[in-house]
């Protein structure tokens, strides 16, 4: 007759460590809330988070405070959405940028150390219209982080509450006759400001996936435009599927609401309007018109 078993002595340690893991993955849970809302940006990239916020790129500050939108956009997305999501863009392009200035020192393929030099001193906004003088190694990095970055700075300094389309003009005739070019041209583009919202609205909502939804003046012409995962008109037709500089941008990413709105983009997308800086859309309008 066999011996009765015995437990293994190496049981208890092992069933301890099946115990804990739930425990580490709540953990883990509470101390990155954006994990759960990031399937597929960078904010939970394990290189992203170690690389540090070095090099020409930083964060830039909110030009307002993070509750300055309520009850439109919630203190809680919007610091995760900038503190985190962004600075993860801004993280990611500063290692693209490191690793061009490396593979340029060892002569591999990155290009010249002039190259690499001088796409250090772009802005994110030059980088995204000039991705193809970026050797191709890091030009998908630097397409989704250089994007990220200059697309967030633009919805930051796009989102106001209290303004309104035609209170701000670029002076001369039409200011005097209480016009604005920008509601002129949306009247004369879409029809009507209500009919151009709701056209931007159904838009932004069949952007499918991750991306974003924009106004756009290409070449004078008011156009709305959508653009996949954290590509930008300014890339050109070519690399984005559309051109023309921004004039009004929604990012329509789920990190971007789903803490308040959880599934219902359209209701975000209605949010949206309460915070659109119209002072602002108006002075990049103007300013093209010049
Ligand atoms: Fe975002």
């Amino acid at each position: 007759m066999a011996p009765p078993t015995t437990p293994s002595p190496r049981s208890a340690p092992y069933y301890y460590f099946l115990a804990v893991i739930p425990v580490l993955l709540g953990a883990l849970f509470l101390a990155r809330p954006d994990a759960l809302f990031s399937s597929s940006d960078n904010a939970t990239n394990p290189a992203a988070a170690a690389a540090a916020a070095t090099g020409p790129h930083s964060l830039p500050a909110l030009p307002y405070a993070y509750d300055a939108l309520e009850p439109h956009f919630d203190k809680e997305t919007m610091e995760i959405h900038h503190g985190r999501h962004h600075q993860t863009y801004v993280n990611n392009l500063n290692a693209a940028l490191q690793q061009l200035s490396w593979q340029s020192q060892e002569g591999g393929a990155a290009g010249s150390s002039e190259q690499q030099q001088l796409l250090s001193v772009l802005s994110a906004d030059e980088l995204v219209q000039n991705l193809d003088k970026v050797p191709a190694p890091q030009r998908t990095a630097v397409r989704n982080s250089a994007g990220g970055h200059a697309n967030h700075g633009f919805f930051w300094r796009g989102l106001k509450k209290g303004t309104k389309l035609g209170e701000a003009g670029r002076g001369g005739e039409e200011e005097e006759k209480g016009g604005s070019p920008l509601r002129t041209a949306i009247e004369t583009t879409f029809g009507s400001v209500e009919a151009f919202q709701a056209q931007f609205e159904k838009a932004a909502a069949t952007v499918f996936g991750s991306g974003w939804a924009w106004l756009v003046s290409d070449e004078g012409a008011l156009k709305i435009v959508t653009t996949a995962n954290q590509d930008s008109p300014l890339m050109g037709v070519d690399v984005a599927g559309c051109s023309g500089t921004p004039i009004i941008g929604l990012d329509a990413w789920e990190h971007a609401y789903y803490l308040k709105f959880q599934n219902r983009r359209p209701d975000y997308i209605k949010a949206f309007w309460g915070v659109v800086n119209w002072d602002e859309a108006s002075r990049l309008y103007n300013a093209l018109a010049i």
